[in-house]
């Protein structure tokens, strides 16, 4: 089969298609004929040896797809012909084949499509558990979402209102991507240039309850400063590269936390709560509440292209790459 595969951490443009063997089956993974892969910024740093957890060189990155289940073991309540999304852990989606643990992978409803799928379990669920395990979202509380267009962002935007926040505020870098929040239902959309007195002058000086910051750097402070008394920052990643410091005598000011998310790790020690997550999530799916929006589609050859898109800032929602 064909895999993507970094052999060396210079970059996107390293990411080259191998032919590789197919994983075996065996009795505990179910083996899943990709048609779409998720693409998401860890992917990118993937590629340049910045993330923080680092495979050993060769590796294929990705950690997410939608496809087709080939084989099952007995009893894993999977088929051969089902539609399902799955997660591969940190790398090894961008590939023909994958091998997926069962309580990694979940049915996909009849009415989202294969790369609508792979833009899915990644950032949803991250932000699920953001918003709900980690700032205790409230019914009626307002959440500033920065990089609303990116991945993260776009999820942030659509979930939050159906976790009960009355107003989401969208912060975003040009008019294309204010026009996509626009349209995914932002109570407010704000610009990078001045968003830090938007966010008070919108709420009469009170400031939002939950920061959604997937973007670090010199953002952060003003973040802190936009919370209001009893406010909660996420602190997501950092697309913008530095990771700030934090003079703790903001937080104590107005009662705020400032909380960090790390959904991987969390899963990752008990992988049962996946499904948790998916039992709160599928109704919201099911009922058409949740509309996962349309992803931005790459062939499966032009992952380099994807990743690039990203590490420029042109990506506007998710990307996914689309093999059938
Ligand atoms: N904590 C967790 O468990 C977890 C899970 C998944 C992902 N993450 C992290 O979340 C972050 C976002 O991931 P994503 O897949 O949503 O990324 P994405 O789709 O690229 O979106 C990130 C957004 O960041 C903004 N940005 C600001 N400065 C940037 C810069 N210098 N370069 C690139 N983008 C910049 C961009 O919005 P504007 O152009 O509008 O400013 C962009 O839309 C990453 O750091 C990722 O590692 C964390």
């Amino acid at each position: 089969m064909k895999a993507l595969v970094v052999t060396t951490l210079d970059g996107p443009s390293a990411l080259i298609p191998v032919e590789v063997d197919e994983p075996a089956a065996d009795e505990s993974t179910i083996l899943v004929e990709v048609h779409a892969v998720g693409v998401s910024f860890p992917d990118l740093l993937l590629t340049q040896g910045l993330y923080q957890y680092k495979p050993k060189l060769p590796f294929v990155p990705g950690g997410e797809i939608a496809g087709i289940v080939l084989s099952a073991p007995d009893g894993s309540g999977f088929s051969p012909g089902d539609r399902v999304v799955g997660l591969t852990g940190v790398g090894g989606a961008m590939a023909e084949v994958v091998a997926l643990q069962p309580e990694a992978t979940f049915l996909l409803p009849g009415t989202i499509s294969m790369p609508t799928g792979a833009a899915l379990l990644f950032n949803y669920l991250t932000v699920h558990f953001a918003l709900i395990r980690r700032a205790h979202l409230e019914k009626g509380e307002s959440v500033l979402v920065q990089g609303a267009a990116g991945g993260i962002g776009t999820a942030a935007m659509t979930l939050a209102p159906c976790l009960g926040a009355s107003r989401t505020i969208a912060v975003v870098s040009s008019e294309i991507k204010a026009e996509y929040v626009r349209n995914l239902g932002a109570s407010d959309v704000l610009a990078t240039e001045n968003w830090r007195d938007e966010v008070l002058a919108i709420t009469d000086g009170r400031g939002v309850d939950v920061v959604v910051d997937p973007v670090g750097g010199d953002r952060f402070t003003d973040n802190i400063r936009s919370l209001a008394t009893g406010g909660r920052i996420l602190v997501m990643g950092f697309t913008g590269r530095d990771i700030p410091s934090l003079k703790v005598n903001r937080l104590l000011l107005k009662n705020a936390a400032a909380v960090g998310v790390a959904w991987g790790s969390w899963w990752a020690e008990d992988p049962g709560r996946l499904s948790a997550q998916w039992s709160e999530l599928f109704p919201l799916l099911e009922t058409g509440e949740l509309q996962i929006p349309e992803p931005t589609r790459y062939p499966f050859d032009a992952a380099p292209e994807a990743l690039l898109d990203l590490e420029h800032r042109r990506t506007v929602g998710k990307s996914v790459l689309v093999l059938r």
